[in-house]
């Protein structure tokens, strides 16, 4: 009978004695070795088989008892005292969970998929092996040092309030735009962003309009909240401004995800003229308007608004690095308090030390000189890729870009996308499909190419891999 139980014993190597006696009866029982109304080992038995005291085993059975797996009969011995689920409906019910409505159209969206770490030619990685790491630590150092435990308590839900100075300065000198530090609004990424956005503004059924072919992550979070995504169609002003009415639209106004184009200023008057007659919001994407290379990005929508009806997102995630989780969202003054509710009810607010840490990068102006070499990098390589890119002219061409941190290239006609992506993807290259970002199918075929993280040498790997890829099909 010890059997099983001095196997489990040894499987569970953490903690006191009597902590692991106590976790190895409790799974006995759980995994039916022990069942209800059998007798355990008596104390001196199980001291022995296992080499314990017995005061170790009296000390763990009573605990058990305690907590109701165990009973003691004076005189009979001792005896289990609950009875398990059947293991066979436990599998069941782990194998294939049942979720709500709302659940399984979570599910039904696939979710996000970003590249956990850069390689070729996986989209949107910036390049993290020149941040200015050693920078970095200094000031996190310096900041836990000056604020210490202050940082250590809960934070607001809106965010720390240096940073949302900082960021409203930032976006007035670089981004044109005009918000009060308690319009912005901080958050771990452009994604929970859109998150909170959905929650709040759809219900099941609403219709949301986004560019297409467009961004997979707005688009799938409008989808899990059970809206109906209706593409918008571009030309070379940007999206193109429709008949009737949406709760809301979704722009990448500055730089079109994934072709690069920038939006007109007529249209972006035209677009905020359609949103206050329709009582509509626009959501303005402005993902990474940092890194524009030929000339100076146009300014953000939101400078334009008069009527209060966007509300503009940014990310730290490409300008410093993905993993530090923090992104903005501005918002009109109607929206601070009911989304920052929201927002506490989420996650509470995002971590304090990054925020301070973040805030100081930015007051003491390394934000500004780190962007500045990055867009020197992140050109190089641009024009670096485009350069290698031009023998497989027969295959496939590039969308000129003025900016960002990858190159959109289409397929000539006859060109099996997924097959010649699959194909790669074993090859260990990543060539990202551009024809799912499409609203309503079929999407143009092409790849979104990640150019920004890559060394020059993996660049050219990258395109030679690519040639083959094609003179082998
Ligand atoms: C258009 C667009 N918005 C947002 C993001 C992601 O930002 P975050 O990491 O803050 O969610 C990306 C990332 O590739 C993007 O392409």
């Amino acid at each position: 009978m010890s059997t099983p139980l001095l196997t489990l014993f040894s499987h569970h190597a953490q903690g006191g004695l009597r902590e692991r006696l106590c976790a190895t009866l409790r799974q006995a029982i759980a995994g039916g070795h022990l069942t209800f109304g059998q007798k355990v080992p008596s104390t001196r038995q199980l001291a022995g088989d296992l080499g314990l005291s017995r005061v170790t085993v009296e000390a763990a059975y009573a605990q058990l008892e305690s907590e109701g797996y165990l009973q003691r009969e004076t005189g009979r011995g001792t005896f289990v005292a609950i009875v398990m689920p059947a293991q066979t409906a436990r599998a069941a019910t782990v194998d294939r969970p049942r979720f709500s409505a709302r659940g399984d159209t979570v599910i039904a969206t696939g979710g996000c998929q970003d590249p956990p770490f850069p390689h070729a030619f996986a989209a949107g990685s910036p390049e993290l092996r020149a941040f200015p790491h050693q920078l970095w630590r200094r000031l996190y150092a310096s900041v836990q040092r000056s604020y210490g435990s202050q940082l250590m308590g809960y934070g607001d839900p809106l965010g720390y309030l240096p940073l949302r100075g900082a960021i409203a300065d930032y976006l007035a000198l670089s981004r044109g735009m005009r918000c009060r530090p308690e319009q912005v609004i901080i958050l771990t990424s452009s994604q929970q962003a859109l998150q909170l956005l959905a929650m709040m503004f759809l219900d099941p059924g609403d219709e949301v309009w986004l560019e297409t072919p467009g961004y997979p992550g707005a688009r799938n979070a409008f989808l899990a909240a059970g809206a109906r995504c209706r593409g918008v169609p571009l030309d070379d002003e940007g999206a193109i401004v429709q008949r009737g009415a949406a709760r809301l639209l979704y722009l990448t106004p500055s730089h079109h995800y994934p072709t690069g184009v920038a939006m007109s200023l007529a249209r972006r008057l035209a677009w905020l003229a359609w949103a206050q007659r329709h009582g509509s919001w626009i959501i303005e994407d402005d993902y990474d308007s940092e890194f524009h290379y030929d000339e100076r990005p146009t300014p953000a929508m939101q400078g334009l608004d008069r009527y209060g009806r966007v509300i503009t997102l940014g990310t730290f995630s490409k300008s410093l690095f993905p993993s530090l989780r923090l992104a903005w969202m501005v918002v009109p003054p109607a929206l601070i308090a009911p989304l920052g509710q929201a927002r506490s009810l989420m996650d509470g607010h995002s971590a304090l030390l990054p925020q301070a840490v973040t805030a100081a990068f930015l007051q003491q102006g390394h934000f500004a000189s780190h962007l500045r070499l990055m867009r020197q990098l992140y050109r190089s390589r641009r024009d670096l890729l485009l350069a290698q890119l031009h023998p497989l002219s027969p295959w496939l061409t590039p969308i000129a870009t003025p900016g960002g941190l990858q190159l959109t290239v289409t397929l000539r006609e006859g060109e099996n996308e997924a097959a010649l992506s699959a194909q790669a993807e074993r090859d260990g290259l990543a060539l990202p499909r551009l024809s799912p970002l499409a609203t309503e199918a079929p999407g143009q075929a092409g790849w979104i190419l990640g150019f920004a993280a890559l060394s020059p040498g993996e660049i050219a790997t990258g395109c030679a891999k690519m040639a083959s890829l094609f003179r082998d099909n």
